[in-house]
Order: C-alpha cells, then structure tokens, then sequence
C-alpha cells in the first residue's frame, strides 16, 4: 500500500549517510543498513540548525551562565515547556543540567543511595541502565513487562509483595519505555506513586522519549501527579532524543526531592558545565520545532505500521505507544544462532541484541524505524528475504 511521502524525513539518500561519522552509520559495513542505536537518520529540524549556525556565527567564548549566580536559560524553557504542555508548574529552580540523561542517574544514585541499595526496573530496559546499577554496586529489583494483549504490563501486586520483603531505595522509572515503546497511562502512573510512597521510594523518571508519544496516547509527566509525588522525583529529560541531536549531549534533571538536590548542589564544579551548543539547539527545538516534531510523529506512526505491515511473519511485535523502536520477538522462528547475528548474517540489518536489554530480551531484536520510507521498506524486506 503507498504510504504518504514527506520530503523533509522521506528524502533519504544511503550513499549520504554512509559517508556519516557517528556512530549508527559509521560502525557498519558498507553493505549494511543499520536499526541500531537509537538516533533517526533524519536531519535536524531547520530551527535547530539555524540556532547552532548562530553559535558558530556569533561567539564560542564562555557562556552567560555558570550555574550558581547565573542561571542556564534551559531551566525556565524546560518549566515553559512543562507548563504548556503538561500542564506541570514547576519551580524553575529545581532544575540541572547534565551532560546526559546517564550522568544524570550516576549523580542521583550517588547521592541518594549506597552499594547494596535495591534499584527498581522495569525489564527489559536501556542497557546502560544496567550498566550503571551493576557498575555503581547497587542491586537490580526487576519489574517484568509481560505481553498483555496488543501492548504491555507488570504486576503492581507483586511489587508491592516484594518490596516489603525487600525494600529498595529508588524506582527508575522509563517512561515512554525503551525498547518496548510502552506509554503508562495515568492510573498506573499512580500506582506506582503509591508504591513509592508507601515504600519511600525515591523516583527517578527518565522521560527523554516523551515528545515521541503516538496519539491517542498522552504523555503524563510523572512528577505532575501531585505536589507529594514531585517532592520525592527527579525527572530526567532532554531534547536530543526527540529532535535528533543526541550527539550535543546535553539533559536537564527537574529534582523535586529536596535532600538530593542539596546534595547534588556542592560541590558544584564535579559535574562540568552544559555546552553552548546543546544549549542552543534545545531552546529552539522546545520553542521553536514544534511544528517540525508534530510532522516529525506523523512519520514515526506510519513507519511503525509499516513495520506491522511489512514483519516476516513469525515475528511478533506490538506497535509501540512512543518512539521509534519497534520489539521484536522472534522467538518463534526458532534460529539456529540468536535473532540478531541471524539477521546481521543473512539480511545485512544490523539489530540490537535483545540479550543486552536483560533476560527478558533472549530471542527479541530492537529495530530502530526512524527512517525514510524506502530505506525502511528495504530493512523489512531484506528481514522477509533472510526467512526463505
Ligand atoms: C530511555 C533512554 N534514556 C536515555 C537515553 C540516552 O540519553 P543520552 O542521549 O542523554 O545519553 C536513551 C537513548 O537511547 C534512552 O532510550
């Protein structure tokens, strides 16, 4: 069926993007296209470039802000954007920055916790997340999503039961989730508030998909349930996932639990700076690119019902509520070697190995569908072809 076209995302050419030094394009062999790390192959939206251009053009010296007297523009453009959005007022105060969303949970989970503490998951997820609550030497309390019907669950009862055995410290909430592109509705929102509550769970709320949320879903900033709620989160955000510059580094942290934002306040150089650069482009694209996202989400919808379309069958997958990952469980097929060397073998389609996202991810790939149309249709094709 022929999908709508949209030059500014559909407008794609291979050869161009082979020729990229980041990463997604440039670990690759030349005969391969990569659905791996999760960054789109599309450009900037044109106020993004526009601001970074205005950079270059204009002064590269220190910036204006230097975290204590003066503060970052980010912290009111992220409360701006809360308010308009969300409908979350927030002090703009209790906003950080921070080179990345993972500095960011180091530096929580630093301060608020100690080796041994219990970190609360839903799994699968991230993988540096993993990373970091192994290497930190606190201890992972997995919440498993189990497939429910056309999208995803957990059992809340279980939590509950558990944590009462063993109480944890800190829920790290993903929410959208990666990689299964789960959007929590309110309700469950609360329940988990609960948990926190009663269990005196610190949260900490990675939200950096959240401008990704496919309609009808709605996003529900988590620390926008209640006053109570927000004064024990730390909400962690950026704009580089949604507008493609992930390689600017650059986050914000709304940290709502008092104690860890006095910790994390001294000493205030460990953490560096914000750079000019990251700085720049997310102020344009939370004031500016809105109408470049909202186009941008169109095409994310149709590729990740292309992907429903289009899947080799015997692969399962439930189109995601947010992002541009699809979860695929290839189970079924039952290869003779795990589904992401499979395909990377017999299609030339580099997948995430559903393995580094946690037990749960044995016999799942993640495919990345930020992309034109055609090169996605040529992933999915090559995946049909490498199954006959
Ligand atoms: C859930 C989630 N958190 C954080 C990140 C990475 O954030 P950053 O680019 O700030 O390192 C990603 C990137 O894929 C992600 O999916």
């Amino acid at each position: 069926m022929a999908a709508e076209r949209h030059p500014m995302f559909d407008d794609l050419d291979v050869r161009a993007l082979s020729r990229r030094p980041g990463a997604k394009w440039s670990r690759v062999e030349p005969d391969v296209l990569p659905a791996w790390i999760a960054e789109m192959d599309f450009p900037p939206a044109p106020v993004v470039r526009e601001a970074l251009a205005r950079c270059v053009d204009d002064d590269l010296g220190y910036p204006s802000w230097d975290g204590r007297s003066v503060q970052n523009p980010l912290r009111d453009a992220f409360a701006e954007r809360m308010r308009e959005r969300h409908g979350w007022a927030l002090d703009a105060s209790q906003v950080r920055e921070f080179t990345d969303i993972n500095q960011g949970l180091q530096a929580v989970l630093d301060v608020a916790t100690r080796p041994g503490d219990g970190v609360v998951v839903h799994t699968p997820t991230y993988p540096p997340f993993l990373e970091t609550i192994a290497s930190m030497g606190r201890r992972l309390h997995a919440v498993p999503y189990a497939p429910d019907g056309e999208s995803w669950t957990f059992d809340a009862d279980r939590l509950d039961r558990e944590l009462r055995e063993r109480p944890a410290r800190v829920l790290l909430l993903v929410n959208p989730h990666n990689p299964t592109g789960r959007e929590l509705r309110r309700e469950e929102l609360q329940t988990l508030a609960g948990l926190a509550l009663r269990h005196g769970l610190l949260v900490v709320s990675d939200e950096i998909h959240s401008d990704l949320v496919h309609a009808p879903h709605r996003h529900v900033p988590f620390a926008s349930l209640s006053a109570e709620v927000a004064a024990r989160t730390v909400t962690l955000t950026s704009a580089t996932k949604a507008f493609n510059v992930p390689g600017l580094r650059c986050a914000v942290a709304h940290v709502g639990a008092t104690e860890v934002r006095e910790a994390l306040a001294h000493p205030t150089h460990l953490y560096g700076e914000a750079n000019t650069f990251g700085v720049a482009a997310t102020l344009a694209a939370w004031r500016e690119g809105d109408a470049w996202l909202s186009r941008l989400r169109t095409v994310l919808a149709r590729n990740a019902a292309l992907v429903r379309d289009e899947l080799p069958s015997g692969v399962r997958y439930r189109v995601p509520e947010a992002t541009f990952l699809a979860w695929l469980d290839c189970r079924e097929l039952e290869l003779d070697t795990d589904p992401q060397t499979f395909f990377l073998k017999k299609a030339r389609v580099l997948l995430n190995d559903g393995r580094t996202f946690g037990a749960e991810g044995e016999g799942f790939v993640r495919l990345n569908f930020g992309t034109s149309e055609n090169i996605l249709r040529e992933m999915l094709h090559r995946l049909r072809n490498a199954l006959t």
